[in-house]
């Protein structure tokens, strides 16, 4: 066991890890393009874009010049009562970018906090306006978070149990499978109709980490119709389905209905800073206005608007501009497509599916898909020994790889699986 190795076990505490029964971690002491490189000099080829964030790639020089070029210039500066001019064009751009109603941004540092901060606005628009709205509507294995609020709008279960006695009463529908629509549509009609709902919170098209399950934007439309009908607040949280990640920059870009709320983080600074943004409209934000201080959204963090997150995440959306991420973009969306085919001759492969540069399925394991699954431990074991680091959830195996990916690498990822799957046939 290595020294760092070692001290890790001795001072760190690691994000959803059993310490008690997790093997050691692996020292990574280098990364470049898609490529991981660990102490033993053994490389991996990151197959989920590092928790889903790395979209153009490690050690992108744009990105570090970018960086530099800010550090020098300002570091960190405290963002009230301040402004700096990497926040205002990150601002700008990203209001261009989004729906033309939606005209406002507030900095954070991460997705959960980005959510936190739409779910806050919500409440407190209500209050500022004398109207008691209190309840709000999420749907079934959605994920938002890991904070108290992000928690509570989030699928219950055994990641927040602990403490669900502090969470605010959430209302929840099904996911949409392909035969519950209706019933989900007038299920969330007679609950927005009581006229109670303050808001509602939506994975659009992709529920990440409930397994990347997929959903058509015709269905997410009827319902954020009724939403809207009924005065009840969208929020539709892009920090996964964000910046390239369905085929086009956000996931509301396939849907005719417009949220009032976008919440972003993850690959809007390419993965290389903690950067999460809350987008609303000038509607919204005209609510908070007044002269008392107390109608004000009085919620901040030290490091909002960080100006070097913010030069990262504009030398990102530059990066986007460019033929490299577009076409990167076209080749995953179509390998994906192609790998489809040779995944549907196994006949326990089951719910392949795609949406733009994710590709998904599921292993038929009895068992359904718990994030516990068997199959989970044994898949990441033979994917990390074939130097792909690719984390499934539960049963459910997905690629979502950096834009950057070339067809060899790409072509690593999927023969590995293809072997994985076959030793299923043996
Ligand atoms: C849809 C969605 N919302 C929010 C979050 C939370 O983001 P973070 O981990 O940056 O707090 C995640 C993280 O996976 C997510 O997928």
């Amino acid at each position: 066991m290595s020294s760092i190795v070692e001290k890790d076990k001795r001072f760190v505490w690691h994000p959803f890890t059993q310490h008690f029964t997790a093997d050691d971690p692996i020292e990574i002491v280098r990364a470049e393009g898609v490529r991981l490189y660990d102490a033993e000099g053994k490389d991996y080829i990151d197959a989920n874009s590092s928790w889903w964030v790395n979209v153009h790639g490690h050690g992108n020089e744009y990105i570090g010049k970018a960086m530099l070029d800010q550090f020098n210039a300002i570091d960190h500066i405290v963002f009230a009562g301040v402004t700096h001019p990497k926040a205002v064009e990150l601002a700008e751009r990203i209001v261009k970018l989004t729906p033309k109603h939606l005209q406002k941004v507030f900095f954070s540092d991460n997705g959960s906090t980005s959510v936190e901060i739409a779910l806050k606005m919500i409440v407190q628009y209500w209050h500022n306006r004398g109207e008691k709205k209190d309840r709000f509507l999420a749907m079934h294995g959605s994920y938002h978070g890991d904070t108290f609020g992000a928690m509570s709008v989030g699928q219950r279960g055994y990641f927040n149990a602990p403490f669900e006695p502090f969470f605010f009463d959430v209302d929840y529908i099904d996911f949409p499978n392909g035969g519950n629509e209706e019933a989900i549509l007038a299920g969330a009609k007679s609950l927005f109709e009581t006229n109670e709902f303050a808001g509602m919170i939506i994975e659009p098209l992709v529920q990440g980490a409930a397994g990347m399950r997929m959903y058509s934007s015709q269905f997410l439309d009827k319902l954020a119709t009724l939403a809207k009908d009924n005065g009840v607040l969208i929020i539709y949280d892009e920090v996964m389905t964000g910046f390239g990640r369905t085929g086009k920059m956000f996931a509301t870009d396939y849907c005719e209905v417009k949220p009032d709320f976008m919440t972003m983080s993850k690959g809007l600074t390419a993965g290389v800073m903690a950067l999460g943004l809350t987008v609303t409209s000038d509607e919204i934000y005209n609510a908070f206005l007044g002269k008392e201080t107390t109608k004000a959204l009085l919620h901040g963090h030290s490091f909002t608007a960080n100006p070097i997150s913010c030069a990262v995440a504009c030398a990102s959306l530059d990066l986007f501009e460019q033929e490299t991420a577009i076409q990167g973009m076209a080749n995953l969306e179509k390998w994906n497509y192609d790998f489809q085919l040779e995944l549907k001759k196994f006949d326990f492969v089951t719910n392949i599916r795609q949406q733009g540069t994710i590709l998904a399925f599921e292993i038929e394991t009895g068992e359904g898909n718990t994030y516990f699954s068997d199959i989970k431990a044994e898949a990441y074991a033979h994917f990390m020994d074939a130097g792909i680091l690719l984390r499934p959830l539960g049963n459910v195996i997905f690629i979502n790889a950096p834009f950057v990916i070339s067809k060899e690498d790409y072509k690593l990822i999927t023969d590995s699986i293809i072997r994985f799957l076959s030793k299923g046939n043996d």
